[in-house]
Formats: C-alpha cells, structure tokens, sequence
C-alpha cells in the first residue's frame, strides 16, 4: 500500500486518549502550518487557529464539545483519556464570510500531520460556540468553524464493509473496539462512458 493509502486509513477519528501524552507546541505549529499551506477557494485564506495543550485551556474547551452523537449513553471521554490539545479553528470574518469547503481540507491536512507524528484526532463540528467564545474570551470578529481535538489514540479503530441494510452508523464492540462502515469502492465509482 502507498504511503498515502496507509496514512489516511490510520487517519480515523478517534475519541479516546492517553491523556498524560502531550503534543509538542511544534508539532502543533507544524499541523498549522500544513494547513496554511492548503487549498482554499478563491485563495482568501480566512481560516485562522488557536492553539491550547496547557491543562487549565483544555479543561474550559471540553465542556463545549459534542462526542460521537451515535453512542447516545456515551458522554465523551473521561477523565484521563481526554484530547491532550485542540486546535479551535474559526474564520476571520474581516477577510470574508464564505470560506467554501476550506474547513475539511485544512482539518484533513492537520490530522494527517497527526497521525503521522503517532498522535490522532477528531473533528468536533458539534460546538456549543457561544460557551466556548465566552470561556476563551474568543472575539466576535472570529467565528468559530470546528475544533480539532489531538492526543495519542488510546481507541482501536476498524473500517468495514456496511452493515445490514446499509447501515453506516459506527459502532463500538465489547472490547471496545470502534468499527466505521464503510462504502465500498463499487458503490460510490458510477461509470460514465467506457472506463478501463
Ligand atoms: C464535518 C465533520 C464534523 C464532525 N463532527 C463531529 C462531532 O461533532 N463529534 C464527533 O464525535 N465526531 C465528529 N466527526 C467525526 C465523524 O463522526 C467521523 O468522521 C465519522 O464517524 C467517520 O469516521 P472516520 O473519521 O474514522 O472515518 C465529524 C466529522 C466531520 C467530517
């Protein structure tokens, strides 16, 4: 398999992790930095980051994030196996309000950098964004998009076929292994002319 291929299926959303681990602050920038590096529609760049890994920052961002909305008796990770840094990425509404689909590929290519650097992350685009702007102080000048939580996965996580009936709702066996569904390459290629 390419490089690539294994480093995005590595690339899972992950949930739970060691804590105690920290992510360095330039390994931090270095995620950032790949994403300043990143496509952006019309090339206006209005994404912007703050960074927290310091325990007192991470303690006011967890309350504010919404986990894995399928584990419905799942209220997020506990205590200790909390993200180990965030990174909170909001748009400069002073450069442009329509920042198109930058939001994914920036976050696609900070948790690339992660999971090569032996950590993982997830995207929390469920945010309770009034809390968070009040808990950081963060200005209305900057909307909040989404938070990239970061740490050293503590979870196994699988990719499989669908399950019955096309059901693609991730789900978490008894060993607490999280399984993501996954379309097969057969169902999302439509062919149009001849293709060989
Ligand atoms: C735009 C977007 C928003 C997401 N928001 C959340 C979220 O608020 N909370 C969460 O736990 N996971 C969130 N996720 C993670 C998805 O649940 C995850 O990508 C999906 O289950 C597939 O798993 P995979 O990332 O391992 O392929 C989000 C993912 C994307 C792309």
């Amino acid at each position: 398999m390419s490089m690539i291929s294994d480093l995005i299926r590595k690339c899972r959303s992950y949930r739970r992790f060691f804590q105690e681990v920290e992510i360095s602050h330039s390994d931090l920038l270095e995620m950032v930095n790949n994403a300043r590096l990143s496509a952006s529609g019309r090339n206006s760049q209005s994404l912007k980051y703050y960074i927290s890994s310091d325990d007192e920052t991470n303690r006011k961002i967890f309350p504010s994030l919404a986990w894995a909305g399928y584990y419905k008796d799942w209220p997020g990770p506990i205590e200790g196996e909390r993200p180990s840094a965030y990174i909170i990425m909001v748009n400069d509404t002073e450069i442009t309000n329509n920042y198109f689909c930058d939001h994914g590929i920036a976050a696609q290519s900070m948790l690339l950098t992660a999971v090569e650097k032996g950590f993982g992350g997830c995207i929390i685009a469920s945010v309770s964004r009034e809390k968070l702007r009040q808990e950081l102080s963060i200005p209305q000048r900057f909307e909040i998009v989404q938070v990239i939580a970061l740490g050293k996965p503590k979870e196994i996580v699988e990719i499989e076929p669908l399950g019955p009936n096309g059901d693609f709702k991730y789900w978490r066996d008894e060993n607490q292994v999280h399984h993501v569904p996954k379309r097969s390459l057969e169902e999302i290629v439509l062919s149009i002319g001849n293709p060989t």
